[in-house]
C-alpha cells in the first residue's frame, strides 16, 4: 500500500513533521509512505493552473499514483496553515488527482485543543474536493501538549502510540476496502 503525507509546516523543527516521521517508521509494515514537498511549490495562480511547474507536476503525480493520503498539520489562527491550503488548492484543479482518495488527518499542538479547529475546517476544505474521508468517531489523531510527548525528533508517548496504532490500523483496512 502506497501512502503519500502531506504535512502543513514547512518549519524546520516542526512537530507534525516529527509526527509524520514517526509514523513512517512505526507503520513501515502496513505501507510504503511517501512525504510530499508542499514548500516547492508556487502560490496558486489559475492563470498557471493548465501549464504548471515542474513541482506542481510532480506533486500532484505523487497523489494521483497514490493509494491514499495522510494529512498531518498544525492549527493556526483556528484553521490550517496557508502552505497548506495551496497544495490543497492546486490538487482541487484541472485533473483533481484528490477525487475518491482516502483521507486521514492528524494534527499536533503545543496548547491542549491538539488542532481541532483545524482539522473541523480541514475536512470542511476536503469535502468540496470530493475525497473519500475516513470517519472520524474513534479516528481523530489529536495530539496536544505536544512538549511533553515527543523526544529526540519523535512522539515517544505510550499511551499516544498505542491510540495511534488502533488509529493507523484501521485507516489501512479503510483504504484496503476502499480499493
Ligand atoms: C501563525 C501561527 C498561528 C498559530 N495559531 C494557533 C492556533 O490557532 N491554535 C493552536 O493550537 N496553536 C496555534 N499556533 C501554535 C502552533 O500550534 C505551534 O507553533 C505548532 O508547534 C506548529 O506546528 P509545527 O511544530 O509542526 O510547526 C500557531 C502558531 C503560529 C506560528
Amino acid at each position: 500500500m502506497k501512502i503519500v503525507t502531506i504535512v502543513g509546516s514547512i518549519r524546520k523543527d516542526s512537530l507534525n513533521k516529527q509526527l509524520a516521521l514517526t509514523i513512517q517508521e512505526r507503520y513501515k509494515e502496513l505501507f510504503d509512505m511517501e512525504l510530499l514537498d508542499i514548500q516547492s511549490l508556487p502560490f496558486y495562480n489559475e492563470d498557471e493552473e493548465n501549464d504548471p511547474s515542474q513541482a506542481v507536476l510532480e506533486f500532484k503525480k505523487k497523489v494521483a499514483d497514490a493509494d491514499a493520503v495522510l494529512i498531518i498539520t498544525p492549527e493556526y489562527n483556528w484553521s490550517i496553515p496557508g502552505v497548506l491550503k495551496n497544495a490543497i488548492d492546486w490538487m482541487s484543479r484541472v485533473d483533481k488527482v484528490m477525487i475518491g482518495k482516502p483521507v486521514t488527518l492528524a494534527g499536533v499542538a503545543g496548547g491542549p485543543m491538539g488542532t481541532i479547529r483545524a482539522q473541523l475546517h480541514l475536512r470542511q476544505i476536503l469535502t468540496g474536493l470530493q475525497v473519500n474521508m475516513m470517519p472520524p468517531a474513534g479516528n481523530e489523531i489529536l495530539i496536544g501538549l505536544a512538549n511533553s510527548k515527543f523526544n529526540s525528533g519523535r512522539l515517544t508517548d505510550e499511551a499516544t502510540l498505542t491510540f495511534m496504532d488502533g488509529v493507523i490500523g484501521r485507516f489501512a483496512d479503510f483504504v484496503s476496502s476502499s480499493k
